[in-house]
């Protein structure tokens, strides 16, 4: 078994042989967002609402795509993340586009050593808390950031979702954490066949432990939504049943794909 710095280090690996991927993958259409279309989806545009004016923190930015999409809807961003290439690419994005932001490269779980600023907003989306292996740390950190009256919102994948297999055949893991869950990466979700290769790290987090983590750090729920699609193909076997809306071949309307919520200090 190894330490959670090892399954930090072993991630942090992949997410950098994957930031090079997807900047230039037809799925994050960076080439669009350059042009002017939206990077975020419509739950967290109609979720969140205006932005104008606020100061957000984003955590797990990646890239910085959807950081310099609020900062384009008149957020003051600051975007965290673990990997240093992502980093770097967000801050030649930024730079390119001729926009102001700050990116931080940490552990998300560290942010409050190296962000000392308080926010209006702390906003993570998709694909974010299965990287951690326990929510306390992470929920006290957002309450720490978070100026009162600061809003914390996320939309992410649904823990129904990580119960299947790659291919949703089977249920292969718990709803809730567990233990750490270790499997072979090949490839990724923009690109099966690039060639990035090694074993990810990663925890199933049950709506009640999410839930409980930020009511244990004090903040109050005010929106709880749970939506029956996926806003991304970055499943297998997905159909694309209206635009910017996929399923799982098999599971239509059987499962929720994402949830979001809201709370407030
Ligand atoms: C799927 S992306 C999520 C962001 C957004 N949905 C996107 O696609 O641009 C996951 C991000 O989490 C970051 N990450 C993983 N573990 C992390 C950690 N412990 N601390 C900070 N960032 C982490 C990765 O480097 C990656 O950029």
């Amino acid at each position: 078994m190894k330490s959670n710095h090892q399954y930090f280090e072993a991630n942090k690996n992949l997410w950098n042989q994957r930031a090079l991927v997807h900047k230039d993958s037809e799925f994050y259409n960076l080439a669009g967002f350059k042009a002017g279309e939206s990077a975020l989806t419509p739950i967290e545009l109609g979720e969140l609402g205006d932005v104008n004016g606020k100061t957000i923190l984003h955590l797990q930015c990646h890239f910085g795509m959807d950081s310099l999409d609020w900062t384009r809807r008149g957020a003051k961003v600051t975007g965290v993340d673990i990997s240093d290439t992502a980093i770097d690419e967000a801050r030649k994005l930024k730079a390119e586009l001729g926009m102001n932001a700050e990116f931080v490269c940490c552990n998300v779980l560290d942010t409050s050593a190296h962000v000392k600023d308080l926010f209006d907003i702390v906003f993570t989306s998709y694909g974010t808390i299965g990287w951690l292996p326990d929510l306390k740390p992470w929920a006290k950190m957002i309450a720490q950031r978070l100026k009162p009256g600061g809003i914390f919102y996320i939309a992410e994948f649904h823990p129904m979702v990580w119960m299947f297999d790659d291919d949703f055949t089977q249920i292969a893991y718990s709803y809730e954490n567990r233990e750490v869950i270790v499997t072979e990466n090949q490839g990724t979700y923009t690109d099966r066949e690039a060639d990035i290769k090694g074993k990810e790290y990663s925890w199933n987090h049950s709506i009640s432990e999410v839930l409980n983590a930020l009511i244990g750090a004090g903040l109050k729920l005010t929106l709880f939504n749970e939506h029956m699609y996926s806003p991304y193909p970055c499943f297998r076997n997905v159909v694309e049943f209206e635009p910017g809306k996929w399923y799982i071949k098999g599971l239509e309307g059987k499962i929720p794909i994402v949830y979001s919520l809201k709370a407030i200090k």
